[in-house]
């Protein structure tokens, strides 16, 4: 059976206390939506719709980033989570199969937990995903008769007896697509939001003579978030979770409770991460690779064998090759560094090459920007830098080339050669000490 996706992300968060729409505030270095539009690619989805409403242009930004052929709808002003569903149907145009509703804000759903949902659409019409809530203030609770769904109350309609109901609505929910169009439709907003409330279709279904069932799932895959405090518990929960899994896979990880993973890191099994390690989005570690305490990677790859820090900083476009190592307070940013070399010292690489077995000084720096143009230093193989020296982008040193410490290297440099630019040594003998006492006679005039 075709399924489509329909992932809600126009609601403001009003919650969040915040400009930001709701579903762009960041867990684990992406937006909460890509969580959730990851989540649904396990269902495979045929179409994948994105209802957007507050901050529609950024959002949309954001979901086409994540999946480029998804359609994306503007619900405009958001009046509820039906009447999001219903926003929808334009995309699901000449579509027939199920269509799964998730929420944007929801981002922990597993795969297994999705296919149980579609599985589920064989026993009956409506399929909702619930859960047991340790807490379950704030969420829609579900009222069963055994395994038969009968209706979805909002915590804000609930009477006492129902809010005592620990059996949650996560939001995300199985129908047939027309049949799911066909219900939203026909909900009201006589309620105390005087809102369009899609949990209202269960109870729509039932009185046609359909059936509602629910599966279940742990809380932790259904964390829905609102509040700032609940994003800040959703961090938490994932970085336990992608410590135990870098552990699992056999990563050394000394100190687990101080490495914070991004969405998409990954960390070859044998490569050692040393604690209080940071890594942004868009970093891959090969096995035998070392990254010591302290250090900061982002958009980088660092390969197998190679050692980066303590105190490294690698930034988008850093590409490591093999035995590389990168020691401490070093920065490098968009620059190839080539087989065994080394910078291991206060230095910053940016928009360069490096070539295979070169020594880079302590303190060297690439000057690569001169206030308008990015230029490119190139840096062949076997090559030695001196410490302190400035390459003035754009210049390029052969292989072997050598530099003179301290030196501002602002033209070319042939391989094998030596380059050497800085002002000449004058040494004064004694000067040093006359200087020292006529300072010292001067203090004792003054008192
Ligand atoms: C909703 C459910 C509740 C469930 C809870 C789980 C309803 C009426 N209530 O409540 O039963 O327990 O989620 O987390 O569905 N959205 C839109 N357009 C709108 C309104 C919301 O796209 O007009 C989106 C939001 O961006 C969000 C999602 O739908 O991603 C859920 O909306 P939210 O306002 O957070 O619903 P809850 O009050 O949490
Ligand atoms: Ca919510």
């Amino acid at each position: 059976m075709p399924t489509a996706l329909i992932v809600l992300a126009a609601g403001k968060g009003t919650r969040m206390d915040s400009n930001l729409p709701k579903v762009l505030h960041r867990l684990a270095g992406a937006p909460l939506l890509w969580h959730a539009l990851r989540a649904g690619a396990a269902l495979e989805p045929d179409r994948t719709v994105v209802v957007v409403g507050h901050g529609a242009e950024a959002v949309t930004a954001a979901a086409r980033e994540a999946v480029p052929e998804a359609a994306v709808v503007d619900q405009g002003t958001p009046r509820g989570t039906a009447h999001a569903v219903l926003a929808a149907a334009p995309a699901l145009a000449g579509f027939s199969g199920d269509a799964v509703v998730l929420y944007g804000d929801t981002p922990f759903l597993s795969d297994e937990t999705l296919q149980a949902l579609k599985a589920a659409r064989a026993r009956a019409d409506v399929v909702v995903l619930g859960f047991e809530a340790g807490d379950p203030a704030g969420y829609g609770r579900l009222l069963m008769d055994g395994e038969r769904l009968l209706r979805i109350v909002e915590e804000k309609d609930a009477d006492p007896a129902e809010r005592a109901i620990r059996l949650c609505n996560s939001g995300v929910l199985c129908a047939e697509a027309g049949l799911l169009l066909d219900l939203a439709g026909a909900v009201g907003s006589d309620n105390a939001a005087g809102e369009f409330y899609l949990t209202d279709i269960v109870a729509i279904a039932r009185a046609r003579g359909l059936e509602a069932t629910v599966i279940r799932c742990p809380e932790e895959e259904t964390l829905g978030i609102n509040t700032r405090a609940e994003l800040a518990a959703a961090e938490t929960a994932f970085q336990r979770r992608a410590r135990a899994a870098a552990i699992a896979q056999g990563v050394q990880l000394p100190g687990p409770e101080t490495v914070f993973f991004a969405f998409d890191t990954a960390v070859g099994g044998g490569a050692t991460v040393e604690p209080f390690v940071v890594f942004g989005p868009g970093v891959t570690v090969e096995t035998g690779a070392t990254v010591r305490s302290f250090s900061h990677l982002e958009g980088c790859h660092v390969s197998r064998g190679a050692t980066v820090g303590p105190f490294a900083r690698l930034r988008p476009g850093a590409e490591l090759a093999e035995e590389v190592h990168i020691g401490n307070f070093v920065e490098i940013k968009n620059a190839l560094v080539g087989e065994g070399a080394k910078i291991n010292h206060l230095s910053y690489v940016g928009d360069a090459s490096v070539g295979a077995a070169s020594n880079i000084g302590a303190g060297t720096i690439t000057c690569n920007y001169d206030g308008v143009f990015k230029h490119r230093p190139e840096i062949g193989a076997g090559a030695f830098i001196g410490s302190a020296t400035m390459l003035v982008a754009p210049v390029r040193l052969g292989d072997g080339a050598m530099t003179g410490s301290g030196s501002v290297i602002t033209e070319d440099v042939p391989a094998g050669a030596l380059a050497i630019s800085r002002a000449r040594q004058v040494t004064k003998p004694g000067l040093a000490a006359r200087l020292m006492d006529r300072l010292r006679a001067a203090r004792a005039r003054r008192g």
